[in-house]
């Protein structure tokens, strides 16, 4: 089914029928230099040959993405490595083995056939083979290495649906593959491997704890937990505001009775200023606000259901005319490390500790 919305085609497609007619067309307009968002196991990404320095310009000018934040390019298969990274070590075709296909981006030096502008001008790029059948179908099809940032307009919250991809991009790009809600809900970790212990650059849906397991020692990058500019940030992506929806996001951390009173408190602040405000919390804190607008994230007892809702629900509070956005922190274990790391940086740093 085909729709049109402000000249970006939009296809509906079944990810348990991947091979079907739209995905051999989004091939083809890869091919010819075009952009094609389509959904992966995280979000949705905005694809463009990865070889083309002048399709992968026309991501940076769709987007409004700063020039100096390198893209993620995606492959199909392990062997497609060899062509886009170089000096590959024995831990990063470890963790290739053990994690793809799946939300795992290792960062490796770079191959000539890879255009600066994918890197920014760095000398490493950042490789991955997402989980998702529309995806590996498509990049099949297109028989080039694709580049895809995820496919928000720069400084939003990544698309977890492709209703997201049209509210952002709609007549910027060409297509759309939708293929329904994604399934982790936030994006890939990023993993430097170009240096032993390997560093993680951007938690996600393979954890720390899961890294670990497989590799031993895993350095975290001071970024990771703090959502200021580090001095010349490794991931120079983190440095960027993001995730943000219009309203201001301030980030209440702590034991769960202190971080409901503390929210509390700040809601009664902020309306004495006649501010609207908004609260993000768990299903279970639910019942201890009284606020004008109330949007759950999940459960506390499923941090990898949280991490689903959380992009939406940041989106959400656009539809609400809010002016402050009072969200609940989770524990940073497992995936909560990148729940918290989004969070942090959707709030710009301003984060209350209790
Ligand atoms: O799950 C994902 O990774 C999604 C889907 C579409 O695959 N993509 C995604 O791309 O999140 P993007 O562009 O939104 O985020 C890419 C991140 C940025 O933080 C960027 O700085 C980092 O990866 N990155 C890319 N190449 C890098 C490199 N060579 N060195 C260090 N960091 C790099
Ligand atoms: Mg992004």
């Amino acid at each position: 089914m085909e729709n049109l919305v402000k000249g970006t085609r939009v296809f509906a497609v079944d990810p348990a029928r991947p091979e079907a007619e739209p995905v051999a067309e989004a091939a083809a307009v890869l091919r010819k230099g075009g952009l094609v968002a389509f959904p992966t196991e995280t979000v949705y990404g905005l694809g463009a040959n990865a070889t083309s320095e002048e399709a992968v310009a026309k991501i940076f000018v769709a987007k409004g993405r700063p020039s100096d934040n390198p893209l993620i390019v995606h492959v199909a298969d392990r062997e497609s490595v060899a062509a886009i990274a170089k000096n590959v070590p024995p831990t990063a075709e470890k963790l290739m083995e053990h994690f793809w296909p799946g939300p795992l981006t290792l960062v490796l030096p770079k191959q000539p056939v890879i255009p600066l502008n994918v890197t920014c001008g760095l000398p490493t790029v950042g490789v991955r083979m997402p989980n998702h059948p529309v995806a590996l179908a498509l990049i099949r099809a297109a028989g080039v290495p694709i580049a895809a940032p995820s496919a928000n307009a720069s400084g939003k919250p990544s698309p977890t649906v492709a209703e997201h991809v049209i509210e952002d991009l709609a007549g910027r790009i060409d297509m759309v593959l939708d293929g329904g809600e994604t399934g982790v809900g936030l994006e890939s970790t990023v993993l430097d491997c170009t240096v032993d212990p390997p560093v993680l650059l951007r938690p996600g849906g393979v954890t720390v704890e899961m890294l670990t397991e497989v590799i031993g020692q895993v350095v975290v990058d001071r970024g990771v937990h703090s959502a200021e500019a580090v001095e010349a940030p490794r991931s120079p992506g983190m440095k960027y505001r993001h995730y943000s929806p219009k309203a201001q996001v301030i980030l209440v951390d702590g034991p769960v009775l202190q971080m409901q009173a503390k929210i509390k408190d700040l809601m009664y602040e902020y309306q004495q200023e006649g501010l609207r405000v908004g609260i993000m919390c768990s299903m279970e804190s639910r019942g201890a606000y009284q606020a004008p607008v109330i949007l759950e994230y999940g459960s506390r007892d499923d941090l990898p259901g949280m991490a689903g809702d959380l992009f939406s629900t940041l989106r959400a509070f656009d539809r609400h005319a809010v002016d402050v956005v009072l969200v609940e922190g989770v524990p940073s274990v497992g995936i909560g490390m990148a729940i918290m790391n989004r969070l942090r940086r959707a709030a710009s740093g301003r984060v209350v500790s209790v």
